[in-house]
């Protein structure tokens, strides 16, 4: 028996070290201090920016038309984007009211808009011949923006990169991988990746954010061994201690291997959790359907389609990361443009139902057709009108718990009053407060109402 007992504390003994592999040593506490700012912030600029701007026909294009690199050679031989102002970019996400940005330093087409020691297919060997990621950088920090980099794990121009199942040049059967990957040598490509990432986390000073993408492990897929990405990021963490990293390195079960989970054109219907606990998140979304230019793509989101993924994310205690995709000239298309606006223009009056805000306490129920966002130091509650209320607007259960009710974009009193007439008085219960709306609804996409709450 005692042997027994004996075996089964080694076997507990030696799972529970399994589940606290362990990559960076930091506490709760500090894990929570350093992301702070980033929880705080809430709203962020994506940015797919690479050859496949010329084609203008999705970032994935190599793979989907299975184009050769010879005949994909024509983007970077034409790469030459003279209209590139990137202050003007930042001004553009910050009148948004963004306040980060992460741009792509490289896609899965394997160019670099940094200018890497370690290849030659890089922007400052096209025609604009200059490292775009630096201007970026500079122009981005300069508006007071937090810098963050997208690299891709992986790689569709590395000769040693081997062929798997998302590669342009992808095949049917073990026997054919074989043959296509028999003088190529992903060890090779490895310390590639090792000294690009270590290149971009050194050269540009501090950086805030580093997105990893992507990792598709299983049956001709990739995973952490093929990328390195233990020893990956050890080296990430050393270099930048303060950096918040994405989690598609495939290192969910190591402590430190990842900070956020990134559910990808999905809108989550509540908190993500890991292990039963709520994790730090962000949905990074599109204006259309693809995330590079796409000139004949069609599906643009509406500005109220846009909010709601912005109110929702942060309803849920998330954050948004919104993609715009710019063209071979280095501008901004006109409809991504004229949404950045619309939600600028909204967020110039409602942002403090945003900024700071997370999930509202269970003792809030959001009433009909609306979102709730809580702000824990000031103490209040936004509510998110998504179908403008008739009038008498009730807060089931809210009675005893508000000061004070105003219009969040003008400051107006809104009066927490019984309802006129018997019939809507005969419907409020006890626990519950009417709030009389005007009529009209006020000249805003989504009129937001602010609640002081009482001490609780
Ligand atoms: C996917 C796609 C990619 C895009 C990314 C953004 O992983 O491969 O094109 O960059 O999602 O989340």
């Amino acid at each position: 028996m005692k042997k027994l007992i004996t075996i089964l504390l080694a076997v507990l003994i030696c799972q529970s070290s399994f589940a606290q592999k362990k990559i960076w040593d930091e506490t709760e506490e500090e894990k929570a201090n350093r992301l702070e700012w980033w929880q705080h912030d809430r709203f962020g600029m994506f940015i797919h920016w690479g050859t496949y701007a010329l084609a203008g026909r999705h970032e994935w294009v190599k793979k989907r038309e299975r184009i050769p690199d010879n005949e994909y050679q024509k983007y970077f031989d034409n790469f030459n984007p003279d209209l590139f102002n990137p202050s003007e970019w930042a001004r553009m996400a910050k009148m948004a009211g963004m306040k980060y940005a992460v741009i792509t330093s490289k896609h899965h087409e394997g160019f670099t808009l940094f200018d890497s020691k370690f290849t030659d297919y890089k922007a400052t060997n096209t025609p604009y011949g200059k490292d775009a990621l630096k201007e970026w950088v500079d122009a981005f920090r300069a508006e007071g923006l937090k810098i963050g980099f997208y690299y891709s794990l992986i790689d569709w121009h590395h000769p040693e990169y081997t062929i798997d199942r998302v590669h342009p040049q992808s095949a049917t059967s073990q026997d054919e991988y074989d043959e296509l990957n028999k003088d190529r040598d992903m060890g090779v490509y490895r310390d590639y990746l090792k000294k690009q990432v270590h290149e971009i986390l050194t050269n540009y000073g501090k950086i805030d954010i580093l997105w990893l993408d992507y990792s598709f492990p299983g049956k001709f897929g990739k995973g952490r061994d093929d990328w390195g990405a233990v020893e990956l990021m050890k080296m990430v963490r050393e270099l930048q201690p303060e950096i918040i990293v994405n989690d598609r390195a495939d290192l969910k079960e190591y402590a430190g291997g990842w900070d956020f989970t990134t559910p990808e054109q999905f809108k989550v219907s509540e908190w993500p959790t890991y292990e039963g606990q709520k994790i730090p998140w962000e949905t990074c979304q599109t204006f259309s359907g693809s995330w590079g230019y796409y000139r004949d793509e069609h599906t643009w989101k509406d500005t109220k389609q846009l909010l709601v993924l912005l109110i929702e994310s942060v309803s849920k205690g998330g954050n948004l990361l919104l993609n715009v995709g710019p063209t071979g000239r280095g501008t901004i298309d006109y409809r991504a443009k004229n949404s950045l606006s619309s939600m600028g223009e909204w967020m110039k009056y409602n942002s403090r139902s945003i900024y700071g805000c997370t999930e509202a306490p269970d003792s809030f129920q959001p009433p009909d057709h609306s979102l709730l966002t809580y702000n824990p130091t000031l103490n209040r509650i936004y509510i998110h009108l998504l179908d403008y209320p008739l009038q008498n607007f009730t807060l089931k259960g809210y009675k005893g718990k508000i000061k004070y009710a105003q219009f969040l974009h003008d400051a107006s009193e809104i009066r927490i009053s019984a309802p006129r007439g018997h019939w809507g008085r005969d419907e409020l219960s006890e626990n519950d407060l009417n709030l009389s709306l005007p009529v009209n609804k006020p000249p805003v996409e989504i009129p937001v109402i602010e609640l002081i709450l009482e001490d609780f």
